[in-house]
């Protein structure tokens, strides 16, 4: 029978993620709209934005955090050009967007001391594999696997390289551990149901040594310098954006952060989070022709959680237009590289009503095709 109750809010897309409950375009300032981002109101409302974010997080005191073009993809992209090749590369990755930091490694900045650490979807490869001495470029997330670094006990405290972590659909929603890690990005467009545009660019004290005195040969775009004169361009940690930002994606990161604040902080969010998780997990326990695509539940996200069917992948694509036909669920496709099947995003802004409410619909697009 189809199901009477609907999800209020039916988005459950990866990225673009749904927006906060109760947002609205009405509770963003606008102040900061039409005037400069190097005013003083511009400037202060970016650095608002990074100390909000640096308290928020909890982020070590000497860590620096940055507002940088091209969304997580620029992030991860402006320190791979800027700070690659002064160690052998570690690469490990799951799914297709670590795949992509691969590709940009080897065909594109053709480094030549790489070693891979592959594993097939719905699996992590063997970490303890990384050598300390070498930086390492991983994923904490896997957006389009839905398998997730269940901890950074594998990274060395000694280590000498440095650990860069694409953690877009990690942070606010899991618990990062700082020490570990040199380099982490994220995007607004994620946890945090922000707009695309800008990346979060975060740096250890390790991570600037190497900025300050490693100048790789090769041309860098102005958009990925970081440095001056062999100085760290302190400015882009403060505020002073590289270029132009958006300052409505600004505002609007601004109310998301607000929002945080007031519901619990990052334990709040990973809360909201693995209750959402914690229903599929309950449905997918009653019904055996749903499951996890992570193979364990240490490794299993609790944000894009990736999910396979008993269907053919044709029959997979009817559930999902289904389900977008009767606004039951909106964008939750798996993945175009990923195996058929669903990718329900979970993460904080997204109800556990909405979860629990779409489950029965689920069931009800299962028995329409199968
Ligand atoms: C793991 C991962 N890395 C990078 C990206 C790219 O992010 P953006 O589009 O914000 O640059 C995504 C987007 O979904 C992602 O899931």
């Amino acid at each position: 029978m189809k199901p009477q109750v609907k999800p209020e809010r039916p988005y459950f897309s990866s990225g673009p993620c749904s927006k906060r409950p109760g947002y609205s375009l009405e509770n963003l300032r606008t102040d900061v709209l039409g005037r400069s981002h190097r005013s003083s109101l511009g400037k202060a409302a970016l650095k608002d934005a990074i100390d909000k974010t640096k308290e928020l997080l909890g982020l070590p005191a000497d860590y620096r955090l940055g507002i940088v073009p091209a969304s997580d993809t620029g992030a991860v992209e402006m320190f791979l050009w800027s700070a690659l090749g002064a160690k052998p590369v570690d690469v490990c990755y799951w799914e297709s967007f670590g795949k992509g930091w691969m590709s940009d490694i080897t065909n594109e900045l053709k480094l030549e001391n790489v070693n891979k650490f592959e594993a097939d979807y719905g699996k992590l490869p063997d970490l303890s594999q990384v050598n300390p001495d070498h930086d390492v470029v991983f994923t904490w997330n896997g957006t389009t696997s839905g398998v997730k670094v269940p901890n950074g006990d594998w990274i060395s405290d000694d280590r000498t390289g440095l650990t860069i972590c694409d953690a877009t659909s990690a942070v606010f929603a899991m618990d990062m551990p700082w020490e570990k890690l040199d380099v982490v990005t994220f995007s607004w467009q994620k946890v945090l149901g922000g707009e695309g545009a800008h990346g979060v660019l975060i740096l250890s004290p390790k991570a600037v040594e190497r900025l300050e005195t490693y100048k790789p040969d090769r041309p860098l775009p102005k958009i990925f310098r970081m440095t001056k004169g062999g100085k760290l361009i302190e400015g882009i940690f403060t505020g002073a954006t590289i270029n132009t930002p958006s300052m409505l994606a600004v505002a609007d990161y601004l109310d998301a952060l607000n929002w945080v604040e007031s519901n619990g902080g990052v334990s709040g969010m990973k809360e909201r989070s693995e209750a959402n998780l914690a229903v599929i997990k309950d449905f997918v326990a009653e019904n055996d022709w749903i499951d996890f695509l992570a193979e364990s539940k240490e490794i299993r996200s609790n944000t894009s959680v990736c999910l396979k069917l008993a269907l053919d992948a044709d029959k997979v694509k009817e559930v999902v237009g289904l389900l977008a036909k009767e606004d039951a669920a909106l964008d939750i496709g798996g993945y175009r590289d990923a195996p058929a099947g669903l990718r329900i995003w979970c993460g904080a802004t997204v109800d556990t009503a909405d979860v629990k409410a779409l489950m029965p619909w689920l069931s009800w697009a299962y028995e329409q095709v199968k």
